[in-house]
């Protein structure tokens, strides 16, 4: 029996670790099916709607290739694409696309949105991304941890240092996967962007089960010495008001992931992951701008010596969002 058959997936913390290591284990196989060109077809005649309320590359095209690939089909409704909020409410919108479709994709604001999308749905809702978290991104990144750490290692045995805004959504992600999966972590950022103490605390009595805990530290020396990774995010995400930048950026400023901190590691091996979009060099008009207005030469979040130095791994995670989004939605649709 599949366990995951019927559920949402709006959070990591919907998840247990055995449904996780069986995502993970499941995306493993359609993977190398893909590679090997023989996938087996299990989503002929589904239909799956994708409600994107913010911008988005890698999600929008995972999900849509993940249902090409499984031979169902897609709806794409983008920004300003339905009435959502506007002149219908989610209520009354949830209740209607889950007559016509299987499934549904939704990227939006706050978080509350999708839990109310999710309530009146009879389908299975899966979250691309709220102000909150990013649970697709998440089980990405931990495919892409185990195909680095390989069968030699346990996620117990390795240690992550979370570097930047861990008060936004991919902060908490990792906080929530660290908490489920037991590995070591690390929030390295200044106390202003470290996690709310309620939600800490929750995800520290998780942690403590494996006889772990989250540290959070403004010490880059201490946060990033010994680690087996570092991930990092942009330091303003998606629809966060241009007053804030000022602050955040004179805050975060000390925390890019550049040369000296990855020194400051002592590991030869150290591993860097990072969700993308990145603003590692000059050549977007967001990173343009960033630049010039707060002086900084060389990226914003990461340099761009090290996101090409790390590009192959970085890659391997973006194209894992694919394996992992066909995972999820197959073990949600099918019973088993
Ligand atoms: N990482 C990620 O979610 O990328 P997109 O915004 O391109 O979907
Ligand atoms: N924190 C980023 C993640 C992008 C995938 C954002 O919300 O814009």
């Amino acid at each position: 029996m599949n366990n995951l058959y019927k559920k949402n997936l709006l959070r990591l913390f919907d998840l247990t670790k055995f449904e996780i290591n069986n995502l993970i284990n499941f995306s493993k196989i359609l993977k190398n099916q893909k590679k090997d060109n023989n996938e087996t077809q299990y989503l002929k005649k589904k239909n799956i709607v994708l409600i994107f309320e913010k911008e988005s590359t890698r999600t929008r095209c995972s999900f849509e290739v993940s249902a090409f690939d499984q031979g169902a089909r897609v709806t794409y409704l983008g920004p300003g694409n339905t009435h959502l909020g506007n002149k219908e409410s989610i209520q009354d919108t949830a209740q209607i696309l889950c007559k016509l479709y299987d499934g549904i994709q939704y990227r939006g604001h706050d978080h509350k949105n999708i839990e109310i999308l999710a309530k009146y749905s009879k389908v299975p809702v899966w979250n691309g991304l709220t102000n909150s978290f990013h649970p697709t991104q998440g089980l990405a990144d931990l495919l892409t941890i185990q195909e680095i750490i390989k069968e030699k290692k346990d996620f117990s045995e390795i240690t992550l240092s979370y570097v930047g805004d861990a008060r936004n959504n991919m902060g908490s992600t990792i906080i929530e996967a660290a908490s489920i999966m037991g590995f070591n972590l690390r929030i390295v950022s200044p106390k202003k962007y470290w996690p709310k103490n309620s939600f800490l605390n929750v995800c520290q009595k998780k942690i403590a089960e494996y006889k772990k805990y989250i540290l959070c530290t403004e010490d880059i020396k201490e946060g990033v010495n010994n680690v087996d990774f570092i991930y990092t995010d942009v330091w303003i995400s998606m629809g966060e008001p241009k007053n804030t930048w000022k602050e955040k950026i004179a805050l975060l400023k000390k925390y890019q992931i550049n040369h000296s901190m990855l020194e400051l590691t002592n590991n030869p091996n150290i591993k860097v992951l990072h969700c993308l979009p990145a603003l590692h060099d000059n050549q977007t008009e967001i990173g343009k701008k960033i630049l010039n207005t707060f002086q900084l030469k060389d990226g914003i979040e990461i340099t761009n010596e090290i996101f090409k130095l790390h590009n192959n791994i970085i890659l391997q995670q973006a194209e894992n969002r694919l394996h992992t989004i066909k995972a999820l939605i197959i073990s949600t649709l099918l019973p088993e």
